[in-house]
C-alpha cells in the first residue's frame, strides 16, 4: 500500500502520457508553448504499463486516470488503456481530456475498457473559446462531448475554470447547458501551476463567488455536509437534485487531509502532489533492470514521505518548477 506518515492511502493514480497539448490555454502555457520533453525521456507504452501494473498488483491502487499534457494526442493511448484494463485487480480506468479528437477515439476506447472522461471545458462561447485557448477548436471539443456521452463513457464530466473579466460571468449559462445535455460540471479554482507563473492569489474567483454566482439562478443544497470524502469535489444538489454541481475548491478549501492520489509524470517521476517540489525517479531504475519490487519500493518511499497539505495557504508558498502540462493535470 501507499500509505504516508499523515495515515493516507493512496489509492488512485494519476498517469501523464504526454506534456504536450493542442491547445495553448493561457493559464496553463505561454502562447509559443513549453519545450517539450524529449521523447526518449518518455516513458514508452510498456513501461508505462509496466508501472500501472505495479501499482495496481502491489501497492493497493484501484483508480487510474490518464492526463497530460493532452492525453490523446498519445499514439498508443487505446493499447495502453486496453492492458491496463486487463490488469488483476481491474483498476477503473479514466480521462482527462480537451475532447478534441473524441469524435473518432470515444468507441475505441471504450472498447478498451474505458469507463469515462473528464472533458476541459471553460466557455460556452467559441470566440471566447479561441481568446482563452488561443485555438479555434471550441466545436471540436462539442463534438468530442457528445461522441464521449454517445460511446457510453458515463458519466462524462465537465471541468471548468474561471477567470475573473473573461468567463466569470458564465457560471449559470454552464450549469444550464451541462444540465440539458446530462453532462456533470465542476467548476475548479484556478491554480498556480502555469508555465508563466501569472497567477495572482487576489484575482483568483473563488468557490464562494462561484457558488455565488449560481445561487443567482439555482438553488443549491449541499449534497454532503459535514462530511468531506477524499473526492476533491465538494457537491451540491442543483434544484433539489437529482442532478448536482461540483466545485474543487484547491486553493480556498484544499481536500489534502483526505488526499488519496499518487502522480506519474510521463517521463517516469513519481509525485505525491501536484505542488510537490520532490520527485522520486522511476524511469533509471526501470531502465536499468531493477525488479518490480524495488520499483514498488521507491514508489512508496516516496509516497510516505508526502507532505501534509499543498503549502497553498502558506503566503511563503512556492510554485512548483514544472508545470500543470508536464506534471499531469
Ligand atoms: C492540464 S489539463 C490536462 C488534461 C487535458 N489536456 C485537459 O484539457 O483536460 C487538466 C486540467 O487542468 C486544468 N488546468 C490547467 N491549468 C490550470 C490551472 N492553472 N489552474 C486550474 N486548473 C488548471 C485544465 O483546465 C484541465 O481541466
Amino acid at each position: 500500500m501507499l500509505t504516508d506518515t499523515h495515515g493516507r492511502i493512496a489509492t488512485d493514480l494519476r498517469v501523464s502520457l504526454t506534456d504536450r497539448c493542442n491547445l495553448r490555454c493561457t493559464y496553463c502555457m505561454p502562447a509559443e508553448g513549453l519545450a517539450w520533453q524529449p521523447r526518449s525521456e518518455q516513458l514508452t507504452d510498456d513501461e508505462t504499463v509496466r508501472l500501472v501494473r505495479i501499482a495496481v498488483t502491489r501497492l493497493g491502487v484501484t483508480d487510474v486516470r490518464f492526463t497530460g499534457g493532452e492525453p490523446l494526442l498519445r499514439p498508443g493511448l487505446p493499447g495502453i488503456v486496453a492492458r491496463c484494463a486487463a490488469l488483476a485487480p481491474r483498476p477503473r480506468l479514466s480521462l482527462t481530456t480537451n475532447g478534441i479528437g473524441l469524435t473518432r477515439t470515444a468507441p475505441a476506447l471504450r472498447d478498451a475498457g474505458l469507463d469515462r472522461v473528464n472533458v476541459s471545458l471553460d466557455t460556452l462561447r467559441p470566440d471566447r473559446f479561441a481568446r482563452l485557448t488561443r485555438r479555434d477548436r471550441h466545436r471540436d471539443v462539442l463534438a468530442g462531448l457528445a461522441a464521449a456521452r454517445d460511446a457510453g463513457l458515463e458519466p462524462v464530466k465537465v471541468n471548468s475554470v474561471l477567470m475573473r473579466g473573461l468567463n466569470d460571468d458564465e457560471a449559470p449559462e454552464l450549469l444550464d447547458w451541462a444540465l440539458r445535455h446530462g453532462y456533470h460540471l465542476r467548476f475548479i479554482e484556478q491554480m498556480p501551476l502555469d508555465a508563466q507563473h501569472g497567477w495572482q492569489r487576489e484575482r483568483m474567483v473563488t468557490a464562494a463567488e462561484i457558488l455565488e454566482r449560481l445561487a443567482g439562478s439555482f438553488a443549491l443544497t449541499p449534497q454532503d455536509e459535514g462530511v468531506r470524502g477524499s473526492a476533491p469535489a465538494e457537491r451540491w444538489w442543483v434544484d433539489g437534485g437529482p442532478a448536482t454541481v461540483g466545485v474543487i475548491a484547491s486553493v480556498t478549501r484544499p481536500f489534502c487531509r483526505t488526499c488519496d492520489r499518487t502522480r506519474l509524470t510521463a517521463d517516469g517521476q513519481v509525485r505525491s502532489c501536484l505542488f510537490a517540489r520532490e520527485e522520486t525517479d522511476l524511469r533509471t531504475a526501470l531502465r536499468s533492470g531493477a525488479p518490480d519490487e524495488e520499483i514498488a519500493g521507491l514508489w512508496r518511499t516516496a509516497m510516505a514521505g508526502k507532505k501534509a497539505g499543498s503549502g497553498l495557504d502558506d503566503p511563503a508558498f512556492l510554485q512548483p518548477a514544472r508545470p500543470m502540462s508536464a506534471i499531469g493535470g
